[in-house]
């Protein structure tokens, strides 16, 4: 049994008190809501501080949006994985498009921080999905086949890693891949996986769908049978919103 993991992604945005604040809104609902691993990812800064509010907290989990390969010396701007695990993360996202498409991060690089990440002990959450330009092209398999193998190659995978399939086109869009969309792409996802590992040992591993998740539609795509939680951005930094999310696993 994949036991359900709704990640919050809040990217570049809140500041520390409303971050705070957020914490300790969400700390007072959970009880009442289905059961699910949650994950959340803040800004960097924000890490320590919420680890100190989530102390005695085994609900809610930590994880950084992006971190470095390097563990430590002279990369000015740059974040190891040992700093996280320090500040408090289990999880680390890594692959996500807007490092791809910003930080022009490929899928050798990713690999690298995989690697990394193992050997601070974070668990990885890795995202991967195709562009609009992709899709219509009929390259969805393909982009997302190579971007998994590129990712994980001589990587050991075990059911700690956690996949997030998120379309690129669907991002911050308002546009959501239809649940059958979704659904077809993850059950694909596994197959892959499957042939990496084993396709029984594929069965224990958690795929996220990401991508203009909200309570309106959360319900649709976590009712499908591949579809083991969701990466949401936007809908996480609402308190209220992120909840519903959580409570439509129901
Ligand atoms: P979104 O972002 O929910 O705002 O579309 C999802 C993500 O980028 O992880």
């Amino acid at each position: 049994m994949r036991r359900p993991l709704i990640a919050g992604n809040w990217k570049m945005n809140k500041l520390i008190p409303e971050a705070v604040e957020w914490v300790a809104g969400i700390q007072e609902r959970l009880p009442g809501l289905p059961d699910a691993e949650i994950v959340l990812a803040p800004p960097f800064t924000h890490l320590a501080v919420l680890k100190l509010r989530l102390e005695n907290d085994s609900l809610i989990k930590l994880a950084g949006q992006n971190m470095f390969w390097e563990p430590q010396g002279a990369f000015t701007g740059e974040i190891s994985g040992a700093m996280l695990k320090s500040a408090g993360c289990e999880y680390v996202i890594l692959g996500h498009s807007e490092r791809r498409l910003f930080f022009h991060e490929d899928d050798a690089a990713i690999n690298k921080k995989i690697l990394s990440a193992q050997s601070s002990e974070l668990k990885i959450i890795l995202c991967v999905g195709e562009t609009l330009e992709q899709r219509n092209g009929g390259q969805t398999e393909d982009v997302v086949k190579s971007q998994l193998q590129g990712a994980l190659e001589g990587i050991e995978v075990d059911d700690d890693l956690v996949v997030a399939y998120e379309p690129v086109w669907a991002i911050g869009t308002g546009l959501t891949a239809t649940p059958e969309q979704a659904q077809e792409s993850h059950a694909f996802i596994r197959s892959i996986l499957g042939s990496i590992l084993t396709p029984e040992d594929s069965l224990k591993i958690r795929i996220l769908y990401g991508g203009s998740v909200t309570p309106d539609n959360s319900r649709d795509l976590l009712g499908r049978p591949d579809i083991d939680g969701a990466l949401v951005g936007g809908a996480s930094l609402a308190v209220e919103k992120f909840c519903a999310i959580i409570a439509s696993l129901n």
